[in-house]
């Protein structure tokens, strides 16, 4: 759960950090932020690289995910591990995974007016193309904050949707 994690933001330290070791310094060399952060932060990316599946559950908030997700996404967008730079341009490397979206939102967004509004799911979606993931799923429980008497149903629905995705998944 990325709330109960230590997910550095990319800061100052962490551009300290890195432009210690760019300048051919070592990692003991860094102050103790700085190696904190930056260690966290490859460990992170390692992690994400080692695994075969990726199920991100997140909540919508302001149109988006929260910042922590962000924060994460950030800690997994390293060039040269996740993508690469070519001369046809940036070209994936995580092209044997496959993730899945799970998304609570009050409002419904598959459909309709507020469909243009949402930038968390949209968001994750480039992203997994960018690092050359081929499936990419969303799963969305929504609209039971703007019709709370449906929200129940909307619910039992989401939960059939995921038993059917975990035949496949
Ligand atoms: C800070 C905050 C911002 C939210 N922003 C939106 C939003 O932009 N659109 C929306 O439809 N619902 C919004 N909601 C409602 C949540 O998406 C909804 O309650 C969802 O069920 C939250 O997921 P959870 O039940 O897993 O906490 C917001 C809720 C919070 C707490």
């Amino acid at each position: 759960m990325l709330v109960k994690e230590y997910i550095p933001q990319i800061d100052v330290d962490v551009f300290n950090g890195w432009g210690k070791l760019k300048s051919g310094k070592s990692f003991e060399e860094l102050s103790s932020e700085e190696k904190a952060k930056v260690g966290r932060l490859s460990e992170l990316c390692e992690q994400f690289i080692a695994a075969d599946k990726y199920v991100f559950v997140t909540p919508l908030w302001n149109f988006s995910f929260p910042p922590v997700m962000k924060a994460y996404m950030d800690a997994v967008a390293v060039a040269g591990k996740t993508f690469k730079y070519t001369e046809q341009g940036p070209v994936g490397l995580l092209t044997d995974k496959k993730a899945l979206h799970i998304q609570a939102r009050g409002g419904i967004y598959s459909e309709g007016p507020a469909a243009q509004m949402e930038m968390g799911h949209r968001y994750l979606s480039v992203m997994m193309q960018f690092f050359g993931v081929p499936s990419f799923e969303g799963l969305f429980v929504e609209g039971h904050a703007a019709m709370p008497e449906k929200a129940e149903e909307i619910k039992e629905k989401a939960i059939s949707r995921a038993k059917d995705l975990a035949h496949t998944f």
